[in-house]
């Protein structure tokens, strides 16, 4: 635990009893029974304010801290202000597709009990932009709420179902994420290469011109890219001025030291077994990018000292899912506090001042994995 970590609030720990019976379900039944609880406002409340360390401007939002709701937890859009009260900083809604669709057949979410991770291969199960659009239109805007947008799956023209997505979630939101790294929808990572991204980006700046609200617009890649897709996913966020990167979505790899029998199920890996790669491609792309671009490190989040990595790899803002799942709501309250604790042991006056930080202190800090350093 850190230093003087109990001085912040903490959401009573009422998930220590919540959990067994929620993991006697099925995974998505449980995930069900969490969204209604907390629409109906049984989830409880932070109870005080974030420490002032935690806070940072981005794009012109306010954020009271830099832990958010990483997307796929409230895709349709249906809890996120009781989410925001739980006291992330800050909720993805999504991913929403242009048309409803179902997904994939059940069973779909597997637990990895001993692994601290999930798989997932969900495939975009969505209400569509309608209903998302509906809800987000009715809801008193109060705290920063982006929408993650999809393709449908049999769409024939994936360009087109993100810029709909853009123009019509442009006006509800706080920023936008395209989505071009989800494991379960055949071809969709196709769109990471660099002449599909090109074109992609491109359409939907567009789109976003059209809407008539400038809104940040960012993307989210996969942890399993190599050292091109790396430098071209770079490049093109610099020439086409893409406002973020979300880095990054599960991984289709099994690291060998997984212990769960479910780890041969197809899908995305989530939680522990992903930080090590995706804060690893986090960090080169801070690198490729010279820090000019906000990064949003997500991928195994389970700790303080977890949030403190992404952020000194080079991210403005840090999300997680599983970690969740595993610890519930108290954990949101203990990494905020850990890491204004952190934060302060190592002289740091903001968040906003730790970002990047693991690049400036050791020059000699090896590429981590996969992407040639950037030229600056
Ligand atoms: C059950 C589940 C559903 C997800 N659905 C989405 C989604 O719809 N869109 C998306 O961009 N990411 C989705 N994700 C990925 C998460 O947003 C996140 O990138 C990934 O899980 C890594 O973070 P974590 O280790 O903290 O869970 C999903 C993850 C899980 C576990």
């Amino acid at each position: 635990m850190p230093p003087n970590s109990s001085c912040v609030d903490r959401v009573p720990d009422l998930y220590r009893f919540a959990r067994p019976l929620l993991w006697a379900l099925p995974p998505e039944r449980a995930h069900e029974l969490t969204l209604r609880a907390l629409a109906a406002g049984f989830a409880g409340a932070a109870a005080a304010p974030d420490p002032p360390i935690l806070a940072q401007s981005l794009w012109g939002l306010h954020f009271p801290n830099p832990l958010g709701l990483a997307a796929g937890f409230d895709k349709d859009g249906r809890v996120p202000d009781a989410v925001l009260r739980l006291g992330f900083g800050f909720t993805e809604v999504g991913t929403v597709t242009p048309l409803p669709q179902p997904g994939n057949p059940r069973p779909r979410v597997f637990r990895l009990a001993a692994d601290g991770a999930l798989i997932n291969r969900l495939g975009f199960n969505s209400g569509g932009l309608d209903a998302a659009v509906a809800r987000l239109g009715a809801r008193r805007r109060n705290g920063i709420v982006g929408v993650n947008l999809g393709k449908n799956r049999d769409s024939t023209d994936a360009v087109a179902d993100y810029a709909l997505g853009v123009r019509r979630a442009a006006p509800l939101a706080d920023y936008l994420v395209i989505n071009i790294s989800s494991p379960n929808t055949p071809g969709l990572r196709d769109l990471q290469a660099r002449a599909a991204l090109d074109a992609l980006v491109t359409a939907v700046m567009a789109a976003r011109r059209q809407s008539g609200r400038l809104v940040p617009l960012l993307v989210k890649i996969a942890p399993d890219l190599g050292p091109e897709e790396c430098a071209d996913i770079a490049a093109i966020a610099k020439d086409r001025e893409v406002d973020g990167i979300v880095i990054g979505n599960t991984t289709t790899a099994r690291p060998p030291e997984l212990k769960s029998p479910e780890a041969q199920e197809a899908g995305g890996l989530s939680g522990r077994p992903l930080f090590a790669r995706s804060t690893a491609v986090l960090a080169d792309l801070y690198r490729l990018t010279g820090g000019t671009i906000p990064l949003v490190g997500v991928g195994g989040v389970a700790s303080a000292e977890d949030a403190y990595a992404k952020i000194r790899a080079g991210a403005s803002l840090v999300q997680l899912y599983t970690g969740l799942v595993f610890a519930g709501p108290a954990l949101i309250g203990r990494i905020k506090a850990g890491l204004a604790a952190l934060l302060r042991r190592d002289g740091f006056a903001s968040v906003g001042e730790a970002v990047g930080a693991d690049h400036r202190s050791s020059a000699s800090r090896a590429c981590a994995t996969t992407c040639p350093a950037a030229q600056p």
